[in-house]
């Protein structure tokens, strides 16, 4: 059986991960050897075979002893261990959740159910490098990737509702915090039905606007109650770093734009930080190639895969399926409030939500390693 090294397995991404590896039989496939950056020595989870001890995740030798590496680790970790572990020469298959490989030429942003022959013929040329997508990236093309498939995406605008978890552990503890905060600093006044809200109103902003640096350390500012239209780093040109991402991954993934045979299709938009768990949503507007009946875009979508789902463009499907926590938890892909647009037929709208810790994060690397134990 292969030797799987895991690294990475105990944070948030991870633990899910090793929750889909569970659900899925994988680790009968597999010889799994767990590493950690901190605790080399301690214990192994008991889905280990043979090796009862951690490894080291530093210990270059100890790498190059699998076949396969899994990190979930993060991107200062493949940053610093990657480059080492290829400089001594091993030839192994490298997952990475992390995005620092993801746009080198001999990675490929691993999605199978939209991207298997970019797959395919990466592993067929020697490819060794399996990168995941960034989640927002990933859960959008789980649910219109039938539209780029077609070749029918003139562009795409995207404007997205991303979860606190897009951050860390610490930012959905952070915002659970403030919540409670904020609940806490009017609690009398909710409790009394004839208070007035504005003064509910005043006393919440009057606490947001006092939170001091402890409490907003992970977000900078207050989520809670509130929104944060910028995501990841300052580009220097007007644009965030997740929002270049979904230009520059979804074309890589799709095997398109700049390297590759066809031109990239242009997706730009905003990407909000919002009060939800961890469910990235996004409201997106396509400008189609030519005008295809709404019955027609609504099947297509729907054969695309097997966890999308249409949700039919109504107030009462919409409020039953299409929010976060309708979605959390599962694998399930609900794309909805299908429509023409008033700018014309070929403009089409459309919103879709995806856990980001499952098809954002943990399903397309498993399901990478399930193909190359293929
Ligand atoms: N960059 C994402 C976010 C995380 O902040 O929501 C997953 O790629």
């Amino acid at each position: 059986q292969p030797r799987v090294g895991l690294v990475g397995w105990r944070g948030m991404v991870g633990s899910v991960l090793m929750d889909r590896m569970q659900a899925e039989g994988d680790f009968a496939l597999i010889e799994p050897i767990f590493f950690s950056t901190s605790n080399a020595g301690g214990t192994a989870p008991k889905m280990a075979k043979n090796e009862s001890t951690l490894k080291d995740a530093f210990d270059i030798e100890a790498l190059r002893q699998c076949d396969i590496v899994l990190t979930a680790q993060g991107g200062d970790y493949t940053t610093e261990v990657f480059p080492k572990l290829r400089a001594a020469g091993w030839t192994g298959h490298w997952i990475d959740a992390a995005s620092t490989l993801r746009m080198k030429d001999d990675a490929v942003i691993v999605l199978d159910p939209v991207n298997s022959p970019v797959i395919k013929n990466a592993l067929a040329q020697g490819g060794r490098n399996w990168i995941g997508g960034n989640c927002t990236v990933s859960c959008m093309l789980m649910g219109v990737g039938a539209l780029y498939k077609a070749g029918l995406v003139e562009w795409m605008s995207s404007m997205t509702y991303q979860a606190a978890s897009g951050g860390g552990a610490q930012h959905m503890r952070e915002l659970l915090t403030q919540f409670g905060t904020l609940n806490a600093e009017v609690r009398a006044l909710l409790d009394d039905p004839k208070s007035a809200i504005l003064e509910i109103d005043r006393k919440v902003l009057a606490r947001q606007q006092s939170m001091g640096a402890a409490e907003t350390e992970n977000f900078g500012v207050p989520l809670g109650g509130s929104l944060i239209p910028w995501i990841d780093k300052d580009l220097g040109n007007g644009t965030s770093r997740e929002e270049w991402k979904a230009g520059a991954e979804t074309n890589k993934i799709l095997g398109q734009g700049e390297g590759f045979v066809s031109p990239a299709v242009p997706v730009d938009g905003f990407c909000v930080r919002v009060g939800a768990m961890r469910c990235h949503s996004q409201a997106l507007t396509f400008k189609l190639r030519k005008d295809v009946p709404l019955a027609d875009i609504e099947a297509m979508i729907a054969a695309d895969n097997e966890w999308v789902r249409v949700v039919p463009n109504t107030r009462e499907a919409t409020l039953k399926d299409l929010t976060p926590v309708a979605v959390t938890g599962t694998l399930g892909i609900p794309v909805g409030r299908l429509r023409k647009m008033a700018m014309g037929p070929e403009y089409l709208g459309a919103f879709t939500i995806g856990d980001q810790l499952l098809w954002g994060a943990a399903e397309p690397l498993r399901r990478m390693l399930r193909i190359l134990l293929e």
